[in-house]
């Protein structure tokens, strides 16, 4: 669906970018990684063509987007900026009218289909004719995603999505990403430097550092099978967390024939937990959890 080759992007002197590849699937989610500064920005725009390579193709189904008008290119493709890039002198139904008002949608029809995905995003309609200093970091980010979704792009680009919220605001909203149906079809290139909202949202994670990919894999490659020192000490911090959250209890415990997405941390937090969605009891215990667990890593 989308292919990057060998893509560089020099600015001045310093190279934002140093030749990097990678290709995602349809319906794909991949996960840009990595500290500030080391191009995800700079990558992500390659796509879009908001900033030009010096070499390198990108290519959108088999199509160079250098050959296409920029105009039309991002018609098929959702952006949403880093810090949520709302027009200030706009109020929020402008703001999310920009796009299907150059497409000559009617209003009516903009109105219906900004009133689906307010409803969606748990936006309030008040909303709607306020400005984007008045709303709270969270409904900026929520404004900033129903504008890039408003005519249903088949890719959608995220920079930083939740980069301007505190951490359990960011937890509960990405929760709330997961589950709309709106993103679950679409390809989407999503940048993030944090390393549990990777793990969580991706399919599969680029992991870049100075303008160089380290390494590209599911969240169980890169923990298990780390391409280099860099790569494993990038996850050493949050390691035993993160292994716990992607492991799945289908591939820990033998025979096990229940919720195939349940990983070994939902199960813990069950039995530590017990509450009104814990499963059927089956007699585990948190120490036969945790020597299964430990038993799958010597594999
Ligand atoms: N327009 C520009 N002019 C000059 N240098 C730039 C420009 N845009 C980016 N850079 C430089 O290129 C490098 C990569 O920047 P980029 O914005 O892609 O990083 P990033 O990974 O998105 O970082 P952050 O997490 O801080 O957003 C940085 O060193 C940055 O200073
Ligand atoms: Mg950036």
């Amino acid at each position: 669906m989308i292919k990057a080759e060998n893509l560089i992007k020099k600015f001045g002197t310093s190279t934002a970018v140093n030749n990097i590849s990678f290709e995602v699937k349809e319906g794909e989610n991949l996960i840009l990684l990595g500290t500030s500064g080391c191009g995800k920005t700079t990558t992500l725009r390659m796509i879009n063509r908001l900033i030009e390579p010096d070499s390198g193709t990108v290519y959108i189904n088999g199509i160079a987007v250098n050959k296409q008008q920029p105009e039309m290119l991002r018609r098929g493709i959702g952006y949403v900026l880093q810090n949520h890039g709302l027009f200030p002198h706009y109020t929020v139904a402008e703001n999310i009218a920009i796009v299907p008002r150059l497409l000559k949608w009617k209003s009516a029809d903009i109105t219906k289909r900004a009133d689906e995905l307010f409803e969606k995003l748990n936006l309030n309609p008040a909303l709607k004719n306020q400005y984007p200093a008045d709303l709270s970091g969270g409904q900026q980010q929520r404004v900033g995603l129903a504008r890039s979704l408003m005519v249903n792009p088949p890719v959608l680009l995220m920079d930083e999505p939740f980069g301007a919220l505190d951490n359990l605001t960011r937890i509960s909203i990405r929760k709330e990403f997961r589950r709309l149906d709106e993103l679950v079809k679409k390809t989407i290139i999503m940048v993030t430097h944090d390393v549990q909202e990777a793990f969580e949202m991706g399919d599969r994670i680029c992991l870049m550092d100075k303008g160089e990919i380290q390494q590209i894999g599911t969240p169980e490659e890169l923990l298990f099978q780390p391409a280099n020192n860099f790569v494993a000490g990038f996850l050493n911090d949050q390691r035993m967390l993160l292994e716990l959250k992607s492991v799945f209890l289908i591939d820990v415990l033998p025979g096990y024939s229940g919720e195939s997405s349940l990983t070994v941390w939902d199960r813990m937090d069950n039995l530590l937990h017990p509450g009104n969605n814990t499963p059927a009891a089956d007699q585990l215990t948190i120490d036969q959890l945790m020597s299964a667990f430990a038993a799958y890593k010597k594999r």
